[in-house]
């Protein structure tokens, strides 16, 4: 994997980075967004904001657009792309949906919920892009900025979070200039992001509805809809399990060690519900994920909290341990993530 710490990746990541013209940053206003379409149309990668996180946008239709994609991002070519819609309608021309699918996109869209389904014959989502499965992930994102910009495309957009691959997912845009500056044609200027997590990943195939990736939208939801309990992805189904084919994905260059009851000198703590294990006080930074206790809220901060005290440079972040339900079990996951060897 490329542009993964290390100082030869820093040297590959310049002469890539001199050799592209600069990154656009296009305002969130009707003429910024038209240059928006525009660029993505004619091949080019565009980073927008949706409610969860920043997307580093491509024609999801061409096979070149997503090459360029996946080589922006250093991203591993077997991780399928998730294709975002307009609206409902658009969605439903790409893919087959079940009963299962059909009531989950009725509660949910737009919102923070992915469905893979089988993908339709005349499906426009390219090979490259669903990394040759039969199948296709969409979404039709609640921020209205993404309806927007979606509407004026026409086409599938297929973007993954707009970081380098296995770095911090970002919830600004200052975020995606941070990571892919000058290796991308433009970001879109929004607002910082409202949920701060990604979507939750449903599938609808032969086997029923499965989790495959925990997110914006809390288990517990989607089971009410369903009426029925979401059992995770099927081993034998020998997809990549979204995302966790790679364990160490949402990675801060600080170690990262979860449910602490004690803060180890030199470490910077990352709290929950205004925890304070023994050591608080000798720890180097403290931020507190939600000091209420709200969960929504923690879901909200925790990659940009990651980010502010992984700049720190300090060696290692301490984090207090987090509720499992409803939005904790998506935090959970993230922060098991970044905390997994690498
Ligand atoms: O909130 C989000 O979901 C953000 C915003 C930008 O929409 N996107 C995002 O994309 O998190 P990404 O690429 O980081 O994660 C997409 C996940 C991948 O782990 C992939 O495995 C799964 O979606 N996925 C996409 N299509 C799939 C498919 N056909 N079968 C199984 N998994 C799929
Ligand atoms: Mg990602």
């Amino acid at each position: 994997m490329p542009f993964r710490d290390g100082g030869s990746d820093q040297c590959a990541f310049e002469m890539i980075a001199s050799t592209q013209p600069p990154t656009e940053h296009l305002p969130s206003t009707p003429a910024g967004l038209d240059r928006a379409a525009e660029l993505l149309a004619g091949g080019r990668l565009v980073a927008f904001p949706t409610e969860t996180v920043y997307g580093l946008g491509a024609d999801g239709r061409s096979g070149m657009a997503v090459a360029d994609l996946y080589a922006a991002k250093g991203r591993p070519a077997f991780n399928p792309l998730i294709a975002h819609l307009a609206d409902p309608e658009a969605a439903r021309g790409e893919g087959h949906f079940d009963e299962h699918a059909t009531k989950l996109a009725e509660a949910f869209w737009p919102g923070p919920l992915t469905l893979v389904v089988p993908q339709r014959e005349n499906g426009r989502v390219c090979d490259l892009a669903r990394a040759g499965l039969g199948t296709v992930g969409l979404r039709v994102p609640g921020l209205p900025l993404a309806h927007d910009l979606l509407a004026r495309c026409g086409f599938p957009v297929v973007a993954p979070s707009a970081n380098l691959s296995g770095r911090i997912s970002p919830t600004s845009a200052e975020d995606v200039l941070g990571d892919l500056q000058g290796r991308i044609a433009a970001v879109v200027m929004g607002e910082r992001t409202q949920v701060g997590l990604e979507s939750t990943i449903v599938s609808c195939l032969e086997d029923g509805p499965r989790l495959l990736r925990p997110g914006g939208i809390p288990r517990e939801a989607i089971e009410a809809v369903l009426g029925r309990s979401l059992p995770g992805a099927s081993p034998s189904s020998g997809q990549p399990i979204a995302p966790g084919a790679l364990s160490s994905h949402y990675a801060p260059h600080a170690r990262v060690r979860l449910d602490v009851d004690a803060v180890r000198p030199g470490e910077a703590l990352l709290a929950f519900g205004g925890a304070r294990p023994r050591g608080f006080e000798a720890a180097r930074d403290i931020l507190d994920l939600s000091p209420g206790g709200n969960l929504a809220e923690a879901a909200a901060n925790l990659f940009g909290y990651l980010r502010r005290l992984d700049a720190t440079g300090v060696d290692a972040i301490a984090v207090t341990s987090i509720p499992n339900a409803g939005l904790g079990e998506a935090i959970n996951d993230r922060l098991r993530r970044a905390a997994a060897d690498r």
